[in-house]
């Protein structure tokens, strides 16, 4: 089947958080702005997810429910040795509601307060809170910027990982906001310097499935499938499907005894062992036929993000800009049109355009801004015309 991406929804009385509640990000949004900012796509969701959840709504009794069972494993393992060749035992797959409170429950586990986690910035906040939050240390390990290109600082992550208090990295591959794939030699370094020190890696993958045509991501554990203790990956349906207000994520965990440890604080102290009736038949629908809508999606995405790098060279020239290899997140670099301090209450005030500004994502990120070009063309269009509107004058 065929979807029209270019058809604008509604999403007005839905609850969205990017569309109906801007004034979390920016209080005082004026009236008409155009979000690009919460990474959700303002798309349909498959067919089959929509025809599954009818069916199932139409059973009318909405009690206890549980995701175990073989069909949903299926589902769910064979999206995996499908698309990347990643063979997952059902038992080593594990529920949370989302994948920030899964790395919360995860350092939980696997440091004590002051221990170092490793993160390297600009990167996705909420990694950074999470570690605060829970009384560990961040060690920052900030990525290196070679004119737009971003690779990680091995010799850094060598010196960071051998400190005695080093006990984590949380790895974010496909990495947001910066927007690449990494690739296998890159991959393979992390690992071995990370496991050479007895540091474990917490691979978030939640962006895996959204890369552009010709890119491949690789799942960490695939290159190494002997480290079952030091690799825990996180990866869910909600980017993949815009499926993210169903509250389902995947936590592979390997290791028996991190499995007993997650069963004792998530299951059993917090008591998040069921997920939502509704979120169960949909991730199963997605998962078993949703690739051909993804398979649209990743050229509808492709198309976009082509289209912003045009417009950005011919109407906001002095900002930088290079296609992500993954994600759809554009990490536009504007430190020569101003502050950000200014330019981002400017572009809402005077253009009606919510982007994130940089600053947020850490060292490195202060002066870009990363929008989300999840959207149909025309809203991408009119959003980057009043952007250049403003800053061009
Ligand atoms: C790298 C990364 N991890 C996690 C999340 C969100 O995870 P969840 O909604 O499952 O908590 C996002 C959302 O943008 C993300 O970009």
């Amino acid at each position: 089947m065929r979807y029209n991406l270019d058809q604008v929804i509604d999403r007005k009385d839905t609850n969205s958080l990017k569309w109906e509640f801007m004034g979390h990000l920016a209080p005082g949004c004026p009236e008409g702005t155009l979000p690009l900012w919460v990474a959700d796509m303002d798309f349909p969701c498959p067919k089959s997810v929509i025809e599954a959840l009818h069916a199932r709504v139409d059973r009318r009794i909405f009690g206890y429910s549980s995701h175990r069972n073989e069909a949903f494993m299926a589902a769910v393992t064979g999206w995996y040795l499908r698309r990347f060749g990643w063979s997952i035992p059902p038992e080593d797959l594990l529920y949370s509601p989302g994948i920030v409170p899964a790395v919360g429950y995860l350092l939980e586990i696997l440091t004590r307060p002051g221990d170092g986690v490793i993160i390297q910035s600009p990167v996705y906040y909420p990694f950074e809170s999470m570690i605060r939050h829970h009384g560990r240390e961040t060690v920052a390990n900030p990525l290196k910027d070679d004119d737009g290109y971003y690779t990680m600082d091995f010799d850094g992550l060598e010196r960071k990982a051998a400190e005695p208090e080093t006990k984590l990295l949380v790895l974010c591959s496909p990495h947001n906001p910066v927007g690449r794939v990494w690739k296998e030699e890159e991959l393979r370094r992390l690992g071995e310097i990370c496991f050479a020190h007895g540091v474990t890696v917490i691979s978030d993958e939640i962006h895996c499935d959204l890369v552009r045509r010709g890119v491949k991501h690789i799942p960490l554990k695939t290159l190494f499938p002997e480290q079952s203790r030091r690799i825990i990956t996180c990866t869910a349906p909600s980017k993949t499907f815009n499926m993210a207000g169903m509250l389902f994520s995947n936590v592979i965990i390997h290791d028996p005894d991190l499995k007993t440890a997650w069963d004792g604080l998530v299951n059993k102290q917090l008591g998040l062992f069921m997920p939502h009736s509704l979120s169960i038949v949909a991730v199963e629908a997605a998962y078993n036929e949703g690739e051909e809508w993804l398979e649209q999606i990743i050229d509808y995405l492709d198309g976009n993000l082509a289209f912003l790098g045009n417009f950005l060279q011919k109407h906001l020239k002095r900002a930088r800009y290079r296609l992500p290899e993954g994600t759809y997140l554009a990490w536009i670099d504007l430190r020569s049109y101003g502050n950000e301090e200014e330019i981002l209450p400017r572009l809402i005030r005077e253009g009606r355009v919510l982007v994130e500004g940089g600053s947020i994502f850490g060292a490195g990120g202060k002066g870009y801004i990363r929008l989300n070009a999840a959207c149909p063309r025309s809203i991408l269009e009119e959003a980057l015309r009043r952007m250049a509107g403003v800053l061009e004058g």
